[in-house]
């Protein structure tokens, strides 16, 4: 029968056949995808595969630790750190309007990346080895939707973390390409991957870098992972983390209100709460959840957030908002 063992025993096989003695290197964004694939090709040829985490700044708490520190011990696989944070900063200084966001995030995450995969090439070299093979969490749906080319990255342009820049000279390994998103999660279930990541609700490539409306700054970035943590924190212990396809945490950045807060007046910035409930996330509806959940949140957040003095519900479903702010 088609049971999760036998997935994993046949790609392990596959996997060990493609690559061969050669190496392989894998890009790991925090997401299910590639955290999948990554172990799988991890269990098939051990230290041959090298992973490639580039920590662009724009990660949520706690995110950018589960990869390098709870994945690695699940998986023991060898991972490169690039800490990038200033580079993308730099690059997003004075930048508001969200397509060049998107692009400028886009190109310096190729760059970082090539960067490291020159450098992992050479040093493998160096030893006499080839990196040969460049492993992707492609999904069943990915390929079946890149035929059909509809979808949001119409509307915006979209960035995965691990995206091809266009003269690659490796070969593709892609494990997952027979799944389903749920078949995925089980697969990484049966690896041994943490919750967190196996169940992790949907997070675009670019990051809290298109929650925050305005310009991009370590402080902005710091307080929306303030406010994000809590909202995220509260959600997941009102159990509805199954229930709630995802919840943006947006930071108006550029707006202010008027707000009063101990003996003084308080001029703030607004959190949006964007939960909504979604198949596929190319339409969705926001999430009829409990006000009691709602006030948890509202209260924690105006409490424990310097500078945010109003939180707010999005309560437009997609269309015609998208799910995303930017
Ligand atoms: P929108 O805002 O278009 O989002 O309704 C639809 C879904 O896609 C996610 N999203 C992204 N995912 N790279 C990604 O990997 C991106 O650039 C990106 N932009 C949006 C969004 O979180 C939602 O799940």
């Amino acid at each position: 029968s088609w049971t999760m063992g036998n997935i994993i025993e046949e790609q392990v096989a596959a996997i060990r056949k493609q690559v061969g003695s050669k190496r392989a290197i894998c890009g790991l964004s925090g997401g299910v995808d590639s955290a999948v694939a990554a172990a799988l090709v991890q269990k098939a040829i051990g230290d041959q595969l090298t992973c490639v985490y580039v920590d662009h700044g724009l990660m949520r708490k706690g995110e950018s630790e589960q990869v390098e520190k709870d994945f690695v011990a699940a998986t023991g696989v060898q991972l490169k750190v690039v800490e990038a944070e200033e580079r993308f900063l730099d690059a997003l200084a004075g930048v508001s309007e969200p397509e060049q966001k998107r692009k400028i995030i886009g190109r310096e995450f190729i760059r970082v990346f090539e960067q490291a995969q020159a450098e992992l090439v050479a040093e493998a070299g160096a030893e006499g080895e080839e990196v040969a093979f460049l492993v992707q969490g492609t999904l069943y749906p990915d390929i079946v939707e890149s035929g059909g080319g509809t979808g949001t990255a119409n509307i915006k342009s979209h960035h995965n973390v691990g995206g091809l820049p266009d003269d690659i000279e490796f070969e593709l390994v892609e494990p997952l390409r027979q799944l389903f998103k749920d078949e995925v999660r089980m697969v990484g279930s049966e690896l041994g991957l943490p919750d967190e990541i196996v169940h992790r609700q949907p997070f675009p490539g670019p990051g809290l870098g298109i929650r925050i409306v305005g310009e991009v700054t370590k402080d902005r970035l710091d307080l929306l992972r303030a406010a994000d943590a809590i909202a995220r924190e509260e959600l997941t212990a009102a159990g509805l983390d199954r229930e709630i396809w995802q919840c943006p945490v947006v930071l108006l950045a550029d707006v202010r209100s008027v707000g009063v807060q101990g003996d003084g007046r308080t001029y703030g910035h607004p959190i949006v709460l964007r939960p909504v409930s979604s198949e596929d996330a190319m339409t969705a509806d926001w999430t009829r959840m409990p006000y009691e959940v709602l006030a948890r949140i509202s209260t924690r957040i105006t409490n424990e957030v310097a500078d945010v003095n109003r939180v707010v519900l999005d309560v437009t479903s997609k269309p015609p908002g998208t799910i995303e702010w930017e």
